[in-house]
């Protein structure tokens, strides 16, 4: 089950409610029904389900609905239609008494500009929530002292607003809403109006809750670039209505429509897509009982001059060089005695930003492995990572390239780094831009 959510919810403000949300099921745009009925679509027919733990981005442009939307979350918006659910209950339909309890127990709010009063301390501002709740003094301090530990203010308990900086501020209003306990965080642009540094120590700070917490966290931002660095999931809104809702990765790879595409397109991409994003599946490999002579002829058929060995599970065992193999060959040797070992090639994890693997990318003689405890799960050939981080689909002549199947060490340059460096006088010379040559190799 969903923490939250939201079926087919509407919001209009003003005359001709109803009517207005009959031209919208229709198909009339917001602007369209506003001129014919005087009514403002703030969100139309949206639909979301958040799970427990999650942090879910809402992202727009302003007046795109993203307040409107979680001011539905905790009713202090009362959708037009629709219905919303938290933790399972319908809190559409709950009188004021049941829903104050929903929103004392479950939901806390942190909102871009929240007025801190100034002649209460740190504690007695952070303790604020509780206090509204009805919570003792003795329990809401020691309550409040703990948050304010958490987001790093422990030492500045004492202190009045007028002597903090913005971000401590900040750092305030979230120890407000953490000390209430309650399981679910709103936050609406509760950084925006932070300068870089601190928001990102701010966006940092967000991760670590979410991750020592187990919160969910509804998070709303206009900047595309927090989004996509803390979103587990993003819901991209436009004029009222939800247009995409995925992860960061999903929404570059794969945006729902041209508005998201030139939305996202200056996004830097190293920073959002991982290397499980543009692996390629390690299509050749040897196996653990394979000999010398198989590479050899694996390598022909695949004009490679290296390829990754595997064993049980394709837990990587390691990779063998052409030369090597050749060698062992002619002296009826084994596979074992020229394996270069996992710890000296250039591998990286699933997980790896693309701006982590660039320079072993660019170092590495053969396509980066990537390794998930222990196996091999794929391989990155250079060529593929530029094509990603150029934008380039899955289609692009990249695919054709002998090299890019992961076994093919196509990318070759002399030197490397440390790792690799066994291997770095490897392989044959194109670059990956190169490509053509490599296709009338492989066709020769
Ligand atoms: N109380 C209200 N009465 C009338 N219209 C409203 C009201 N609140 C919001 N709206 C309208 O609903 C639309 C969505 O507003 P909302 O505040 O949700 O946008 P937003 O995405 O949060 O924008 P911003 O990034 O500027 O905060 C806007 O066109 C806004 O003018
Ligand atoms: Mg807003």
């Amino acid at each position: 089950m969903s923490e939250i959510e939201l079926d087919s919810v509407y919001k209009i403000f003003g005359p001709q409610q109803e009517r207005a949300r009959k031209m919208l099921d229709e198909g009339h745009t917001r602007d369209e029904v506003q001129k014919e009925t005087g009514a403002v679509a703030a969100v139309i027919d949206a639909s979301l389900r958040i799970g427990q733990g999650e942090l879910f981005v809402v992202m727009g442009l302003s007046g795109s609905g993203k307040s409107t939307i979680v001011r539905m979350i905790n009713r202090l918006f009362e959708p037009t239609a629709g219905r919303v659910t938290i933790g399972g209950t319908d809190i559409t339909g709950l009188s004021a008494r049941e829903l104050r309890r929903v929103r004392a127990e479950q939901i806390s709010m942190v909102f871009q500009h929240f007025a801190l009063m100034p002649h209460r301390t740190v504690l007695d501002n952070a303790a604020w929530g509780l206090e509204t709740r009805g919570v003792g003094t003795a329990e809401r301090r020691e309550r409040s002292r703990e948050a304010l530990q958490i987001v790093g203010l422990g030492d500045r308990v004492d202190a009045y607003p007028g002597q903090l900086s913005g971000g401590m501020k900040q750092r305030v209003g979230l120890a407000r809403a953490l000390a209430t306990d309650a399981p679910i965080l709103l936050m609406d642009e509760a950084f925006s109006a932070l300068d870089p540094l601190i928001r990102r120590e701010m966006q940092d700070q967000m991760l670590d809750l979410q991750e020592s917490l187990g919160k969910t966290i509804v998070f709303i931002t206009h900047d595309l670039n927090e989004a996509m660095r803390i979103g587990d999931r993003i819901a991209v809104m436009k004029d009222g209505r939800i247009v995409q809702v995925g992860t960061a990765e999903n929404i570059l790879q794969d945006p729902a429509n041209d508005y998201v595409a030139s939305f996202v397109q200056d996004v830097d991409r190293s920073r959002v897509l991982t290397a499980s994003s543009v692996m390629e599946d390690p299509r050749s490999t040897l196996g653990p009982h394979e000999g010398p002579r198989a590479a050899m002829r694996v390598m022909r058929e695949q004009q490679v001059s290296a390829l990754f060995v595997v064993g049980p599970q394709r837990k990587l065992r390691g990779a063998v060089r052409d030369d090597a193999v050749t060698e062992a060959a002619r002296r009826d040797g084994t596979l074992d005695e020229v394996l270069i070992a996992p710890d000296d090639l250039t591998w990286v994890t699933p997980d790896a930003p693309l701006y982590e693997i660039l320079a072993p990318a660019a170092e590495s003689p053969l396509p980066l492995a990537v390794v998930d405890d222990g196996r091999l799960v794929g391989v990155i050939p250079r060529v593929t990572l530029l094509a990603a981080l150029a934008g380039e689909g899955e289609d692009s002549p990249h695919v054709s390239l002998a090299g890019s199947d992961g076994t093919g060490a196509n990318h070759d340059r002399p030197g490397g780094v440390e790792s690799a460096s066994s291997i770095s006088h490897l392989s044959d010379p194109p670059p990956p831009d190169l490509g053509g040559h490599a296709e009338e190799a492989a066709g020769a």
